[in-house]
């Protein structure tokens, strides 16, 4: 086959994708019916009663205004949902409110879905972690690891999953975004948590952007030595040792322990630093006697405190 049949071996898969992807979609009734929704939270059935009041009184456009702010309301998890990831990945609103979503009969499909509020639903605060982690296992056993959870689990005031994911969008908050969010506990008046963290926490994954920056360097450092036809196997383990810790940090941030995260980037940013040193191309940053040694401390530095529990 030429590369002329690949591409339309390609497109037709896309397409037949495209063509199959909805319809999977379309199999579950959580979705099929809640999209369609209309009010039922106390706020909305409010406004329904406004609307209702408006329409006795033969006032057509607040009805219009009401209508659809209800439906706004009534779809907005739905709607917020189809934004996700998750939407586009097929986690639906069943993975984790539970229920069955072959059954279009409410009463039926509704079995073993709780309120939010209700202890022993999967979204109730303090289980929502382990739902969470049904698929998400790595970041859950680093949240375990945290004093976040255990807060969470002795009943005491703690973010849990969703209060920096945003329900249903489930993004990740950049930090210009969180910031404001982590204050809201970690300030001097609530003396909860240490006022500090927040500020501590941007430091934190400033330096992260430093070692995507080393590593870049290291790149092209590699690929020039390369270039140039140098041995570069010493520099490109080093490289990789970085890589491999920046690739953990969003899984590790979710221990919260700030001093061991930045320690951790300090080993990449090192390791970095060092590939650039192995390719012998830096001018900026002068060959150091014995290198091999440091690169091999670095590795096992890095080793050591990957591996390492904490606390
Ligand atoms: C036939 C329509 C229909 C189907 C199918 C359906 N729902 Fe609902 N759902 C509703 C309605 C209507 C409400 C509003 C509250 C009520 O009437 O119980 C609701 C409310 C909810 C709530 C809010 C909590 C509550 O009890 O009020 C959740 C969560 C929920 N549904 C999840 C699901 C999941 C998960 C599925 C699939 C397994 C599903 N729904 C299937 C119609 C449906
Ligand atoms: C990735 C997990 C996840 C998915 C997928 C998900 N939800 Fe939720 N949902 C939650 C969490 C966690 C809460 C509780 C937080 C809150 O109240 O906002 C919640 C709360 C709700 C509520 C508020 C009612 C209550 O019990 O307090 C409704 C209604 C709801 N979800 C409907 C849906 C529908 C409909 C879908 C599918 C379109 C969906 N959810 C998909 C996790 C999810
Ligand atoms: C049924 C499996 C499943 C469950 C349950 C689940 N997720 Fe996800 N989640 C995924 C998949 C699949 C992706 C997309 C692939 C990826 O980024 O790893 C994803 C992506 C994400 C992302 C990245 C979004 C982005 O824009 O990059 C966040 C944040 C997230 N999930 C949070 C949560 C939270 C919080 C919960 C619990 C309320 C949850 N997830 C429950 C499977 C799940
Ligand atoms: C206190 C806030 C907070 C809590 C609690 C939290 N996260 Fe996160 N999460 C973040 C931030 C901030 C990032 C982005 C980190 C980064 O860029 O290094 C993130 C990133 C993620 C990602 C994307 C990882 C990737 O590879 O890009 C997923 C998935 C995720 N979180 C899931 C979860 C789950 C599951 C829980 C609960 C067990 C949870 N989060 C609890 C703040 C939080
Ligand atoms: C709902 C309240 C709440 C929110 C929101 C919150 N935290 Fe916390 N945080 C706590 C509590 C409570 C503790 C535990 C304090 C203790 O036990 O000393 C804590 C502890 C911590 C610690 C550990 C401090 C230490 O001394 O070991 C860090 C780091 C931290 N939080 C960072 C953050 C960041 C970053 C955010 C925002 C992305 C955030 N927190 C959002 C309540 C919160």
């Amino acid at each position: 086959m030429n590369y002329k049949s690949y591409i339309i071996l390609l497109g037709s898969v896309l397409l037949l994708a495209f063509i199959i992807a909805p319809g999977a979609l379309a199999d579950n009734s959580c979705l099929d019916c809640h999209e369609k929704l209309s009010a039922f939270s106390e706020k909305e059935k409010e406004l329904n009663e406004v609307r209702v009041k408006h329409l006795a009184r033969d006032v057509a456009c607040s009805l219009e205004c009401h209508a659809t702010t209800i439906d706004r309301i009534a779809k907005s998890n739905y709607e917020q949902w189809t934004h996700s990831k998750h939407a586009l990945f097929n986690v639906t609103c069943n993975n984790c409110h539970g229920g069955n979503p072959d059954s279009s009969v409410k009463e039926v499909a509704h079995k073993g879905v709780f309120r939010s509020s209700e202890f022993n639903s999967t979204v109730f605060y303090r289980n929502v972690p382990e739902t969470c982690g049904n698929c998400h296992k790595r970041e859950l056993t680093e949240f375990m690891e945290s004093k976040h959870y255990q807060r969470l689990k002795a009943l005491k005031q703690a973010p849990t999953c969703d209060t920096c994911h945003s329900p249903h969008e489930f993004k990740v908050l950049n930090v210009s975004e969180f910031q404001g969010l982590c204050s809201q506990c970690h300030n001097e008046d609530m003396r909860v948590a240490p006022s500090d963290a927040p500020d501590k926490a941007v430091t934190a994954l400033k330096n992260a952007e430093k070692l995507k920056s080393e590593i870049k360097l290291a790149q092209d450092a590699i690929k020039q030595a390369k270039q140039q036809e140098k041995d570069v196997s010493t520099a490109q383990k080093s490289l990789d040792t970085a890589i491999s810790i920046r690739d953990n940090l969003p899984v590790l941030w979710h221990g919260f322990n700030l001093p061991h995260f930045e320690e951790v980037i300090d080993s990449g940013i090192k390791a970095a630093q060092q590939a650039q040193l192995d390719t012998g191309t830096s001018i900026t940053r002068p060959k150091t006697p014995g290198f091999e040694i440091i690169t091999a401390l670095t590795g096992l530095t890095a080793m050591y405190i990957l591996t390492r529990r904490r606390r």
